[in-house]
């Protein structure tokens, strides 16, 4: 009987900590194990995502591109920026002519993504910082991006706003500005992540409450439908 409950207990926590520390990505026990978790694998998360150069460009590149048309003195503000995958789809679109800022907060993330971007000069920089207090003043990025980030954050409702927050709203003048894309996880993993993730319905919701207007939710992956919002500076 002892041993029934010992390989028991031993098989609850056994699942706990896989769902804790594979599924949920430490996104329970903090922002900092988060970082760390990812600072272990740094080296390694290129080639575990697997990204292709054509699907990132037709699902990414070209989409944020047209949107801006051209770009040009326009600064993308990448939060959660890892490998630095916005920035280097971004850089090899032949009609964007602005620059991208990465932020994250785990530091290996950032050496990987410094070296693979090292051959684009000046267009491209980082900053180590969290996303829950992002060291921007309101109003001032005329881009913003999250990519399969939110789902990580100690609140990622919070993490939301914060985005929101730093973006420079669109008007008559900048009629471009003001876009925002991130991700929301979706698949039964996300079910595993309760706080964490939303149906599209919630996210709908919330999104309408922030100053933002044409929102909207594509499926994209299995995992992640990609989300489209632009900020509207009141009337
Ligand atoms: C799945 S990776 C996504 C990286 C990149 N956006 C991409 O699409 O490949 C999640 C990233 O979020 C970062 N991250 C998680 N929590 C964070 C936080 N509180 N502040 C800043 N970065 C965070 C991690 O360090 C990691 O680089």
């Amino acid at each position: 009987m002892i041993w029934l409950a010992l390989i028991l207990a031993v098989g609850l926590a056994g699942a706990l900590a896989y769902w804790q520390l594979i599924i949920a990505e430490g996104a329970y026990l903090g922002a900092p194990l988060v970082a760390l978790l990812y600072d272990w694998t740094a080296e390694k998360y290129n080639s575990i995502k697997e990204f292709n150069d054509d699907d990132e460009d037709y699902c990414l590149g070209r989409p944020l591109a047209t949107r801006l048309d051209g770009g040009a003195g326009v600064t993308i503000l990448d939060v959660a920026t890892g490998t630095g995958r916005i920035p280097l789809v971004m850089l090899r679109q032949p009609d964007f002519h602005g620059r991208v800022i990465g932020v994250d907060r785990a530091w290996k993330m950032l050496t990987v993504a410094r070296r693979d971007t090292a051959h684009l000069g000046e267009r491209v920089s980082f900053i180590q910082a969290d996303v829950m207090a992002l060291p921007f003043a309101s109003n001032r990025l005329p881009v913003v991006t999250c990519m399969e980030a939110l789902e990580f954050l100690p609140n990622p409702q919070s993490g939301l706003a914060e985005l929101v927050r730093v973006l420079q709203a669109a008007g008559k003048k900048n009629p471009g500005r003001g876009w925002l894309l991130t991700t929301n996880r979706v698949g039964w993993e996300a079910k595993l992540m309760p706080g964490k993730t939303w149906s599209r319905e919630q996210l709908e919701r919330i999104l309408g409450r922030m100053p933002l207007a044409l929102i909207s939710i594509q499926v994209w992956q299995d995992i992640y439908d990609q989300v489209w919002a632009q900020k509207i500076a009141p009337n």
